[in-house]
C-alpha cells in the first residue's frame, strides 16, 4: 500500500475551498492508502502568529479534520512540531538544496513581495521543511492543490541529490496528486480570487464552523451578475461569480457544471441561492456541529494529536537516523 503524506498550515478556520479543494479528497484516500496527515504549525510561523491563537488554531483545524471524517485510528494525524524527526532531516535539506532553486519559488516571492529584506528566513527555506515532512516516512504520494506543484518538484529534486551526493537509493521519487480545478473555489466577493481563511473579509468564505443563517446569510450576498444561469457551460465564459457558484454545487453534488446547468439553466440566483444554500447546509451541517462538539473538550483532541505524534515519530525516526548516518553524523 502506498504512503500518502499531506499537510495544512493552521492559520485560521479552514474553510469551504480546503473542503472541497483538499481534506474531501484525503477522507477518501484513506480507503485505498496509508495516510499521514499534518497540522504544519512549524510552516505556520513563517509568517507571525500569535502565540495564543497558534494554540487554539492548531486544536480547530485538529478538531475540523477529525469532523470532516480524517480518521485517527486508522491513519495518523497530528501537529509537525512535535515530530521532531521533521527538523532534523529540515536542516540536512537546508544543506542539500541550492539558494537558486529556492530563488525561483513563485510562493516565496508572492509572499515576500516588495519587502525581501525584512520577511523571515524560515519563509525562504519553507520548501525544505515540506521536503522533510514527506520525506522523512518515505511517502510516495502527496495530494495538495496546483498551488504546490513547485514544492513538491523542489522535493524531488533535493531527494535525487541527496542519493547522487551520497551514492545512495534513499530517498523515493514523489509523485503529486494534484486534486482537480473543479475543486478550485473562489471568493463569495470576487469570482477571480481564491476563497482563502486569510482573506479580510469574513463575507468572502464559508468556514467550516458557520451555522445555517450564517451559510444562508453569506450566500445571500454573494456577488453575482443581473442574468439568470445559462443552459451550456459556455455561457460561464466572463462570469467568474456564476462559474464559481455553480462549480461549488457541482463538487458538492459529485457533477461537473454541465450537470448542474441541466437542472438549473435558465433560473435567476434567486431561486439558484436558494439551492445552493440548502444544500451547503446539508452537507456542512453535520461537519460544523461535530467540530464545535469536538471543541468543547480540548483534551481529547489533544490525546488524539499525541497519540499520532508518538505513531508518526516511531515511523520518522529509522529513517533520519538512516539519513544522519549517510551524512556522517559520528553517533556516540
Ligand atoms: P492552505 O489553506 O493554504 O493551508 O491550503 C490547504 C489546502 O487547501 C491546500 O491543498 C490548498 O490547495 C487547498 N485550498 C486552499 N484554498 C483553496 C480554494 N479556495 N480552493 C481549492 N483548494 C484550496
Ligand atoms: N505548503 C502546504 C500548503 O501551504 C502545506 C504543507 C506543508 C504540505 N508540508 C506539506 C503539503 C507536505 C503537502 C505535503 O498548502
Amino acid at each position: 500500500m502506498q504512503r500518502i503524506f499531506s499537510g495544512i498550515q493552521p492559520s485560521g478556520i479552514p474553510q469551504l475551498g480546503n473542503y472541497l479543494g483538499a481534506v474531501r479528497n484525503w477522507v477518501a484516500l484513506q480507503d485505498s492508502h496509508e495516510c499521514l496527515y499534518c497540522v504544519v504549525d512549524l510552516h505556520a510561523i513563517t509568517v507571525w502568529q500569535d502565540p495564543a491563537a497558534l494554540a487554539q488554531q492548531t486544536r480547530e483545524l485538529a478538531a475540523s479534520l477529525l469532523a470532516c471524517g480524517i480518521d485517527p485510528k486508522g491513519h495518523i494525524l497530528f501537529n509537525q512540531s512535535a515530530v521532531h524527526a521533521h527538523l532534523r532531516l529540515a536542516w540536512i535539506f537546508n544543506c542539500v538544496a541550492r539558494m537558486g532553486w529556492l530563488n525561483r519559488m513563485t510562493q516565496f516571492k508572492e509572499k515576500a513581495g516588495k519587502d525581501r529584506e525584512n520577511v523571515s528566513t524560515g519563509l525562504f527555506t519553507y520548501p525544505n521543511l515540506m521536503a522533510a515532512d514527506i520525506l522523512v516516512y518515505h511517502a510516495t504520494r502527496v495530494p495538495v492543490g496546483d498551488d504546490q506543484r513547485q514544492h513538491l518538484e523542489l522535493a524531488n529534486d533535493i531527494a535525487q541529490k541527496f542519493n547522487r551526493d551520497y551514492g545512495v537509493d534513499f530517498f523515493p521519487n514523489i509523485e503529486p496528486m494534484i486534486m482537480g480545478p473543479a475543486a478550485r473555489v473562489m471568493s463569495l466577493r470576487d469570482g477571480t480570487k481564491k476563497m482563502s481563511k486569510s482573506d479580510p473579509s469574513e463575507q468572502s468564505r464559508i468556514n467550516l464552523t458557520d451555522g445555517a443563517d450564517e451559510i444562508a446569510l453569506k450566500i445571500r450576498r454573494a456577488k453575482t451578475d443581473p442574468e439568470p444561469l445559462p443552459s451550456e457551460v459556455e455561457g460561464l465564459d466572463g462570469r467568474p461569480e456564476a462559474r464559481n457558484l455553480t462549480g461549488i454545487y457541482a463538487a458538492l453534488t459529485d457533477t461537473d457544471h454541465a450537470g448542474v446547468l441541466r437542472e438549473h439553466g435558465g433560473k435567476g440566483f434567486g431561486d439558484f441561492k436558494k439551492a445552493l444554500t440548502d444544500l451547503l447546509v446539508a452537507k456542512l451541517g453535520p461537519i460544523s456541529e461535530e467540530t464545535r462538539r469536538l471543541l468543547a473538550d480540548p483534551g481529547t483532541i489533544e490525546s488524539v494529536l499525541r497519540d499520532g505524534a508518538r505513531r508518526a515519530e516511531a515511523l520518522a525516526t529509522p529513517i533520519v537516523e538512516e539519513a544522519e548516518r549517510l551524512v556522517g553524523f559520528l553517533k556516540v
